[in-house]
């Protein structure tokens, strides 16, 4: 009897239930269904803390490649308290490892972000048999070129910039379209170069508002009477780069603004007297179905986690390195983060075609 675990945990994002479908329908075309049990676990790690999973029938994984969100349901448990013990003296890391043993796995399948890979790392290390999926819209993990999520948030954040477009347009206003993206500027570059945004401001380009103004100005002079911003949420004003961490974050907090685009904007207004407006789709770039490209890799993703469980080769993440799926160890990659080089070839191209930075 081969048993097995699977999670889905921190931040949904779409292709979720492709993968989970990949991993179970691969499963079970190798082994005769009285031989496997597939037992979902309930929300994240908080499940697997809790005990709160279910065995899962088969046809469960049928119908679900085009859903969004999580057939398992997900939460975020941060691995910087995943060590601690908590008010009702709970040890999160030995309670995981009870329901573990209790459920006789012989193997867990996580499908998470940045901290979620770091946790799966610890439970490996703990003697937990773990393979691992990456997801996020982020596309921040290193290992991989590119997460599941991440084309269909793509895909959302373009969408929402070509709509704003023809607003910004008839009323000759300057847009700034704010793109999730705390740390890494990916989605942020990639919906602004397709969507033909004027300037993209990412949190590994610290921005000066002298030079966006110039930027902006330039295309006034040109004759364009708008302009649009593409800029992440962890977009940061060079004067807060330079401090260190702890000051940055009071900075941060003390601007006044709910986030860095309508200070952004506020700053703008009174430099450039025009007028300026924001947008910020939020949690629409996380929902609703994946894009084909992402049903494709959270299949391919699924099937090799399923091939790593039937070699019993654990404690990997499955990855897409120059185009092929592979698997790297979660070792290697936990708690590493995949940000935009500065000096990459797509921030080049951007700037071939006068995209500006802030810089
Ligand atoms: O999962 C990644 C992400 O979508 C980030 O891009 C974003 O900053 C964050 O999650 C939002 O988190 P929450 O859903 O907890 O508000």
């Amino acid at each position: 009897m081969k048993r097995v675990g699977i999670l889905t945990s921190g931040g949904d994002c779409q292709g979720l239930n492709a993968a989970i479908r990949g991993v179970c329908r691969a499963l079970y075309e190798s082994y005769d269904e009285y031989e496997l049990e597939i037992y979902g676990i309930i929300d994240g790690y908080k499940g697997l803390i809790n005990g709160e999973c279910r065995l899962m029938r088969v046809d469960e994984f049928s119908g679900i490649l085009t859903q969004g969100g999580t057939i398992l349901g997900t939460s975020r448990q941060p691995f910087k308290q995943i060590r601690d013990i908590d008010e009702d003296g709970i040890n999160k890391i030995e309670e995981m490892k009870r329901t573990y043993k209790k459920l006789k796995l012989d193997c867990l399948v996580v499908l998470g972000g940045n901290g979620s890979q770091k946790t799966a790392n610890l439970l490996s290390e703990e003697g937990l048999n773990i393979v691992s999926l990456p997801k996020t819209i982020d596309n921040d993990l290193w290992g991989t070129d590119i997460t599941f999520g991440f084309q269909s948030a793509v895909d959302i954040a373009t969408n929402v910039i070509d709509c704003i477009h023809t607003t910004a347009m008839s009323h000759s206003r300057i847009f700034i379209v704010e793109l999730m993206g705390h740390k890494a500027g990916w989605l942020t570059l990639h919906a602004g170069i397709a969507s033909g945004a004027d300037i993209i401001l990412i949190p590994e380009i610290p921005y000066k508002l002298d030079d966006v103004v110039r930027d902006l100005e330039k295309r006034n002079k040109q004759g364009k009477n708008y302009s649009i911003l593409a800029v992440a949420e962890g977009a940061i004003p060079k004067e807060y780069a330079k401090l260190p961490k702890k000051e940055r974050k009071e900075a941060m907090e003390n601007m006044n603004h709910p986030t860095i685009s309508y200070k952004l904007a506020d700053d703008l207004q009174k430099s450039m007297g025009q007028e300026v407006r924001v947008a910020v789709p939020g949690h629409f770039q996380r929902g609703g179905s994946p894009c084909p490209y992402d049903r494709v890799l959270a299949t391919r993703f699924g099937t090799e986690a399923a091939r790593l469980i039937r070699k019993e080769n654990y404690g990997r993440m499955v990855s897409m390195k120059d185009g092929e799926i592979k698997s790297v160890s979660l070792k290697g990659i936990a708690g590493k983060l995949k940000l935009v080089p500065t000096d990459s070839s797509i921030i080049e191209c951007a700037r071939d075609i006068g995209i500006g930075f802030g810089d």
